[in-house]
């Protein structure tokens, strides 16, 4: 590629068909729909694809992309990962984990169980499931015949890579309360930047995978104690969300909790649950 190609990418338009393909693509592959006003930022973030790709425009780009070859050369997994939002912080909407920690956890002992299940679906780059383990093991520590697992699944490759290596900048970390920094990061400092990295306790007690929330799940019917699937439905079409919905309670235990992001409802979905805080909800039947 030469310079003028170059600077003539960052000048191509995304034009309404190729939004249009783009669009159904999300939709009947990932069940997320993409609002009309997306295309300027579906533009900016694919822009970086046909510069890595090396096809200078967005025809032939998506002609590439959606194919076989696209497939299976891993540039459709790019696109996903661009196109997908993956916004996420370590105890983000903390009373969710206050309720974990309060209410599920006591129950969960009280009911004499003693090894729990927890899935973070939509897991983003592991914060999420990186602060589950965390109340977890902080629980552990004073109920020793109690043990758990976490399993953290997410469609984008790129993100699932992120968690898996478990490095975060200490910009992430700013809130964490110092004592859980402590115990369960580790700090070392490159060149410019300080970086954490969850400790080895942590890591060996979360897998991460790869899955696509419209695909079957890895999990026995009625398995899990808990579901997280916080603000990630809120990208799906309402049929997809429904189905996502009703596949991901068939996975969790009656009695047990599916927790969405804080501004989401799924009331609406299923009447075998019950809602118990903002957001989270128990299985009743
Ligand atoms: C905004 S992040 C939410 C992360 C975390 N749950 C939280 O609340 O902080 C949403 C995640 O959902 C993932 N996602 C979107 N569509 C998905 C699908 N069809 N299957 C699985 N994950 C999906 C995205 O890749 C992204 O990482």
């Amino acid at each position: 590629m030469n310079n003028t190609d170059a600077l003539n990418i960052y000048n191509q338009k995304l034009e309404e068909p190729e939004f249009k393909r783009i669009q159904d693509f999300m939709l009947n592959n990932l069940g997320v729909k993409l609002s009309p006003i997306k295309i300027v930022m579906v533009n900016s973030r694919l822009v970086k694809r046909l510069k890595m790709s090396g096809i200078y425009n967005f025809p032939d780009y998506l002609n590439y992309a959606l194919s076989p070859e696209g497939k299976r050369s891993g540039e459709l997994q790019c696109m996903i990962d661009e196109l997908t939002t993956h916004k996420t912080e370590f105890f983000r909407e903390p009373e969710h984990f206050d309720l974990l920690r309060e209410r599920v956890l006591p129950e969960f002992i009280q009911n004499k169980q003693s090894w729990l299940k927890i899935w973070s679906a939509g897991c983003s780059s592991g914060e999420e499931a990186y602060t589950m383990a965390m109340v977890l093991q902080e629980f552990k520590q004073v109920h020793t015949t109690f043990d758990y697992s976490v399993y953290a699944t997410d469609v984008s490759n790129a993100v699932v890579v992120k968690a898996v290596r478990a490095i975060y900048p200490a910009v992430n970390l700013k809130t964490m309360a110092p004592d859980l920094l402590r115990k369960y990061f580790l700090v070392s400092k490159d060149e410019q930047t300080e970086l954490y990295r969850v400790s080895k306790t942590l890591r060996d007690k979360v897998q991460f995978s790869m899955l696509n929330l419209v695909d079957t799940y890895p999990f026995q019917p009625n398995s899990l104690d808990v579901v997280f699937c916080r603000n990630t439905l809120i990208y799906f079409e309402d049929k997809a969300k429904r189905e996502v919905v009703s596949k991901l309670l068939s996975k969790v235990k009656t009695g047990g909790y599916l927790f969405v992001g804080l501004s989401e409802t799924i009331s609406q979905f299923s009447s075998d649950i019950k809602q118990i805080a903002p957001s989270a909800y128990q299985k009743i039947r």
